[in-house]
């Protein structure tokens, strides 16, 4: 078993009616405010009035940056991190999901240097300080409120560039499901796919040494297949939203990593769909995940699948491990494909094959990729292929 270093020090408030607390956090980072937002959901949802409210109530000073797309921007990044070293704030607020909460992290990184941002992703450049980030959570998906990473494009090299350093770790983040009430269906459906593939990514892992971190990302898999298609029907259902958010936290703080060190395969095959296409995060992931598998099966792996599919699906457990291998692909499908109601190829959201080489080339930086299974160019190819046609269990 590796080692590992266990140290997760987001401060989670959880639950409804927990804003007053938020003008004395803030305080103790200082006066001044940086609040950050998407297009105008947390408008809508009258969020902005409550938050502001209490900034306003704490005596703090409030500066704002909106506009912060999906899969958000470098220009974004840049304005805030503009605006932190104008007006010296000493904290940014980020209110949205993943997308907000990314951008800010850079822009809090951004505003401790004086490079352009975009060099932390495209020449690693070091990440040694940023200024303290706050997050309210509106969309469980990305577990970005207690991770230390973030996604950015570049929509003129056309690259989508993650990356994870300490620093850009929220302080403190604000979870409240009720914010995630207005969550659209099809938001809720592509979230639930993200968590999936983020317990995924760790849990198809060949290590069979920690399995108590194994039965913890059973249950995980378990609460999001069972509450995604309730949150979708019942958009207000506190106990299928707190659920869903709950588990988008863990599934990606770090804690059911352990020691396994196993790169990730489908998040940098997703990267490339939505650099170039603009597409929803999650919805690449169901699309790749169950071909991912498929590619990925073969007699050394099929015990692990075999594991999933009796223990998140409640297979029988009786069949042959290659049989119910397959049976937990084909079911891993109908979930994405058929209750989250979520497109299962390619061709059907418009894309075709045009771009598959340079994505591929892209996504294992012209090697391997030493996840699950060593995936090299040429295979990466393969799996996007597999995805442009409907899947078929
Ligand atoms: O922009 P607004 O108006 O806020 O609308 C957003 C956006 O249109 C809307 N929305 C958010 N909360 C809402 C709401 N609409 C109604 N009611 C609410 N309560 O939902 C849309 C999507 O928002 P976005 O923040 O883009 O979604 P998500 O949270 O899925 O974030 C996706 C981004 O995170 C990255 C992805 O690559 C993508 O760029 N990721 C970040 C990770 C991390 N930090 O560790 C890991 C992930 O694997 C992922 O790569
Ligand atoms: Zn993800």
């Amino acid at each position: 078993m590796n080692s590992f270093i266990y140290d997760i020090p987001t401060k989670v408030y959880f639950g409804e009616n927990q804003l007053s607390h938020l003008g004395p956090e803030l305080s103790r980072f200082g006066k001044r405010v940086l609040l950050t937002y998407g297009g105008g959901s947390i408008k809508k949802i009258g969020l902005y009035d409550k938050v502001t409210a209490e900034i306003k109530a704490a005596g703090l000073q409030l500066f704002e940056l909106d506009g912060i797309a999906p899969n958000p921007h470098i220009d974004s990044v840049r304005k805030g991190a503009e605006i932190c070293k104008r007006e010296k704030i000493d904290v940014l607020l980020a209110v949205g999901g993943g997308s907000t909460l990314d951008a800010t992290k850079f822009m809090a990184a951004g505003a401790c240097v004086d490079f352009d941002p975009w060099k932390f992703l495209s020449e690693w450049a070091p990440i040694e300080k940023a200024l303290p980030v706050v997050t309210i959570l509106t969309l469980a998906a990305t577990g970005s409120e207690m991770d230390c990473g973030g996604v950015i494009s570049n929509p003129k090299t056309q690259d989508k560039i993650g990356r994870m350093e300490f620093p850009m770790l929220p302080k403190v983040s604000f979870l409240d499901p009720v914010n995630t009430y207005t969550v659209n269906p099809y938001q809720t459906a592509c979230g639930a796919a993200d968590m999936m593939s983020h317990i995924m990514e760790v849990y198809f892992n060949m290590d069979q040494d920690l399995q108590m971190l194994d039965g913890i990302m059973e249950v995980l898999m378990k609460t999001i297949i069972r509450y995604a298609p309730v949150a979708m029907e019942q958009p207000d259902n506190y106990e299928a939203r707190a659920n869903l958010m709950w588990a988008s936290s863990w599934a990606i703080n770090g804690f059911v990593n352990g020691g396994k060190r196993q790169a990730w395969s489908c998040h940098p095959m997703e990267h490339e769909l939505s650099a170039i296409y603009d597409i929803t995060h999650g919805l690449g992931l169901a699309i790749l995940t169950p071909r991912w598998m498929k590619y990925t099966l073969d007699e050394t792996t099929a015990s692990k699948f075999y594991q999933f599919g009796v223990n998140v699906f409640g297979i029988d457990a009786s069949q042959p491990h290659m049989e119910a291998a397959k049976k937990s692909i084909e079911l891993l499908g109908d979930f994405f494909f058929r209750t989250l109601g979520l497109k299962s190829s390619l061709h059907e959201i418009g894309i075709d094959d045009k771009n598959f080489e340079i994505m591929a080339k892209k996504a294992c930086n012209g090697g391997t990729l030493p996840g699950f299974k060593p995936l090299n160019q040429q295979d990466i190819e393969n799996i996007f292929k597999m995805c442009l046609s409907s899947f078929n269990g």
